[in-house]
């Protein structure tokens, strides 16, 4: 009987790795779409030298394979992809511009450097799993500002403050899943003298909001910051006339947002209102397509790096109609793609 090792790693997929055709899709939308129309020196320049490894590398390695050069079928190594990037790195930035009429660049070897850090981190991933969300939430802090900027712009923080000027001024007000407390600044902005209770599974993000609060001028004192997984924690009953929770009941499937609404609304006073931002999918074309194509990556994403347990949206309404509140107004901006609703309690 021939003897089958047990395999330890997940099997590699060479060109069918997801990565891979992600990369080769990105660079035929660059090439095609993207590069005749917008003059950015990044999409004409390193945009292409970033997917190199990614891309090229699982049919090199393939390549070997087939060749009897490489003697499994796990993912690339460190040594794979180290060896790759030196040799690529050398011919294409110093021995081409020698031989070719090319010029040589050292952002192209950042970009090439880049990539091959990405590629790890994916066919790494299960070796760099994180114990808690709350803990994977922590790796995301400290770049999650600057994510939100390049990825949106100010469009979330729209979405997120749509509805401030239409609610009552809260004396005590409950914000769950607050993350770097962006929604903070535009509070205090409104109602310099609100008193707020903040609560997170990750610690660096109630660091960061904090943070945001005390430089957008708030009293520390008016500021509670609790650090805890939802479902599970409860807030002091009827004390808030006033909740919000911004991208966070989208972090969880339908059994555990309906306790999480559950428990967050044992918070709120009678009359109270909830502002909720979530994204959405349109109900048909063109529109819904992208919304689905937007959500897919993101999930697939945040479940990588954070452990989320949602793998797609579920919708909070009938969780929040369950809990007795009642829908005020809702707004939807990016062709539907994000919602700001105003709830009341009934
Ligand atoms: C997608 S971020 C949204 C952050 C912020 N509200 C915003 O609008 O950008 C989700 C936030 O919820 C927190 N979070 C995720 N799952 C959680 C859970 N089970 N319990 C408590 N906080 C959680 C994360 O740490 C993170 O700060």
């Amino acid at each position: 009987m021939e003897f089958q090792p047990r395999m330890s790693f997940r099997r590699f997929r060479y060109a069918a790795d997801p990565l891979c055709l992600l990369g080769i899709a990105l660079y035929i939308l660059n090439r095609w779409v993207l590069k005749p129309h917008v003059a950015s020196a990044f999409l004409h320049g390193q945009f292409d030298d970033f997917w190199l490894i990614p891309c090229a590398l699982p049919l090199v390695l393939w390549c070997q394979r087939r060749f009897g050069w490489r003697d499994h079928d796990g993912p690339p190594t460190v040594g794979e992809v180290g060896f790759h990037l030196a040799v690529w790195s050398v011919l294409f930035e110093v021995i081409g511009p020698r031989i070719a009429p090319v010029t040589g660049d050292a952002w192209d070897v950042v970009a090439y450097a880049g990539g091959s850090l990405l590629g790890l981190a994916w066919w790494h991933r299960d070796r760099i799993g994180v114990a808690s969300v709350g803990k994977g939430f922590d790796r995301l802090a400290p770049f999650y500002r600057t994510m939100e900027w390049f990825l949106a712009g100010g469009r979330l923080q729209r979405c997120r403050t749509a509805a401030l000027d239409r609610v009552a001024v809260p004396g005590r007000l409950l914000v769950a899943g607050v993350g770097p407390g962006r929604f903070l600044e535009a509070v205090l902005e409104r109602w310099p003298t609100v008193s707020v209770l903040c609560v997170d599974a990750s610690e660096a993000m109630l660091e960061q909001a904090g943070q945001a609060w005390c430089r957008a001028g708030g009293d520390p004192c008016r500021l509670e910051l609790v650090q805890a997984e939802l479902p599970g924690w409860r807030p002091p009953a009827g004390a808030f006339d006033g909740l919000a929770t911004h991208f966070f009941l989208d972090c969880f499937g339908p059994d555990e947002q309906a306790r999480v609404v559950r428990d967050l609304a044992v918070g709120a006073a009678p009359g109270a209102w909830w502002l909720v931002s979530e994204f959405a999918v349109p109900g048909a074309g063109l529109s819904r397509w992208r919304a689905q194509a937007v959500l897919w990556l993101a999930y697939r994403f945040f479940r990588l790096v954070t452990r989320l347990p949602a793998s797609r949206l579920n919708d909070p309404d009938p969780a929040l109609l369950t809990a007795g509140f009642r829908l005020e107004r809702r707004r939807t901006f990016e062709w539907g793609l994000l919602r700001s609703d105003g709830w009341i309690r009934a």
